[in-house]
């Protein structure tokens, strides 16, 4: 069934264009010119959304907001701005502002219509992704695109989980910027499809276009939960399955920032995570053994994200909130660095002369500013972000916090940070790490040695782990607190 939408604009002309373009893509279309006719609309018909520009006439745009949002609660509105000139910055309508008021997301003026596309699709789940693709009854054409490698994103081919039909274009790489569309959205790719690829043609990779990066997300996200409740797949399967989305969610929340949309979605992985490790007795022998570590930033933060969920599920106070706040917090903890010159983003700290360490030692409160201000993030996450460095001895940074004045979650996340630095960079498998970490004696009082001892327990069996009733640490638990 085709998704409708709801088109509220003065400017007639863009009406028209918006509606084509995505007739085109077979959504259905209403437009209107007023905020009047919008509410009635409203009243007549059920919409998947609404995009309504801030200065619509006869009610404003603001109004038909809150009209939407007292009787259609759940509604998403997707607002459209304008940025005014001659306006101070704290009365310009922003993102954030529009969120509060109840919009589901916002887009500024002037815009490409793909954009808009992107920001509903981000908003749409599995099953209106797959309504709203193009069905074919034959398979569409392979055909040679003249499209450069930097649109691109590869997936190893037998990572690669097949969906009927495929909800975007696939295609395969002949040499440096040329590619062959193998598949269009839409049509099906079977099982067999993928093993003749694979097998006869010797295909390695499968490529599609970052711009469909969340779809590609949202699908093996939704696909990944599934998985990774059956009891009858191997941990080892589960673990690189939710490694491959993170990966390529972390890919696209890194260029186009933290915009609601991604937010959602990584919230989305923070739950897989939870499952992940919840759900699965025998993650502490896969543990031991997983060795899938290519020394770069993404794989760096989703390892970070399992191995300080796995410690805090040895905790007694553990609970899903706290582990998927927590799990949120470590896909994003270095996301500071990409305020950091890019020489110094990529250095080792060891060969850092002292300004470019001083400068590095600011990625904790760079990563505060750029989600600070974000009303979907709470303030736990904030907070375990900006101390991840701090340690429990007081010689850490940015502020040189010791003891209990260190939230008890961002000492999980430094522990299992560094850990993880030792699997990435002397190429170890954990139990091996763990034995290199455990001999730093002068860098073991970093961490409260409860984290430590929960870390030694993420890799034995839980039927062999004494349990004593832990004091509850005053520190540890999330307020789940939005902040304003
Ligand atoms: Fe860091
Ligand atoms: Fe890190």
């Amino acid at each position: 069934m085709a998704l409708k939408l709801l088109l509220v604009d003065k400017d007639l002309e863009w009406l028209q264009a918006a509606k084509s373009y995505f007739e085109e893509l077979l959504y259905k279309t209403v437009i209107v010119g007023n905020g009047k006719d919008a509410q009635k609309a409203l009243y007549n018909d059920k919409f998947f959304a609404v995009i309504l520009n801030v200065k619509t006439e006869n009610h404003s745009g603001l109004q038909v907001l809150k009209f939407i949002k007292t009787n259609h609660p759940s509604q998403n509105v997707i607002m459209v701005t304008e940025i005014e000139e001659g306006i101070d910055e704290e009365d310009q309508l922003t993102p954030e502002k529009l969120k509060k008021l109840g919009a589901t997301d916002s887009i500024v003026k002037p815009f490409e219509m793909d954009d808009l596309k992107g920001v509903l699709e981000g908003h749409q789940s599995v099953g209106d992704l797959v309504s709203s693709i193009p069905r074919r009854k034959e398979l569409g054409p392979e055909e040679e695109v003249d499209l450069g490698d930097d649109q691109f994103t590869k997936v190893k081919i037998s990572e690669f989980y097949s969906s009927q039909p495929v909800l975007f274009d696939i295609f395969i790489k002949l040499r440096s910027n040329r590619y062959i569309k193998i598949l269009h959205a839409g049509d099906g790719l079977s099982k067999e499809r993928l093993d003749k690829y694979q097998n006869e043609k010797k295909v390695e990779y499968l490529y599609f276009q970052k711009k469909d990066i969340l779809k590609y997300v949202k699908f093996n996200s939704y696909f990944a939960k599934k998985v990774i409740s059956n009891p009858k797949v191997g941990g080892a399967k589960k673990i690189k399955m939710l490694q491959n989305v993170s990966e390529k969610y972390l890919e696209q929340a890194f260029v186009d920032g933290l915009k609601p949309q991604i937010i959602d979605q990584g919230k989305d992985i923070a739950e897989n995570v939870y499952d992940l490790v919840t759900k699965n007795e025998d993650l502490f022998s896969v543990f031991r053994e997983y060795a899938d570590f290519d020394p770069n930033a993404y794989t760096h933060a989703y390892l970070v994200t399992l191995f300080s969920t796995a410690i805090i599920k040895q905790f007694e106070w553990q609970s899903k909130t706290t582990i998927e706040c927590t799990a949120f917090a470590c896909l994003f903890h270095d996301i500071g660095k990409m305020k950091l010159p890019p020489e110094i983003a990529t250095m080792k700290v060891e060969e850092m002369n002292e300004e470019q360490l001083e400068e590095y030692k600011r990625h904790p409160e760079y990563g505060l500013e750029l989600i600070d201000g974000k009303p979907m993030i709470n303030n736990s996450v904030k907070q375990i972000i900006l101390q991840h460095h701090e340690h429990f001895d007081g010689t850490g940074f940015p502020y040189g916090k010791r003891g209990s004045k260190i939230l008890m979650l961002s000492n999980i996340v430094c522990l299992a940070d560094n850990f993880v630095h030792v699997i990435q960079e002397q190429d170890l498998k954990p139990v091996e790490a763990l034995r290199v970490l455990l001999q730093k004696r002068d860098e073991i009082s970093w961490y409260n040695t409860k984290i430590v001892e929960c870390l030694i327990n993420v890799f034995v069996d839980p039927a062999k782990i004494v349990k004593e009733r832990a004091a509850l640490p005053s520190n540890s638990r999330v307020v789940n607190k939005k902040v304003s």
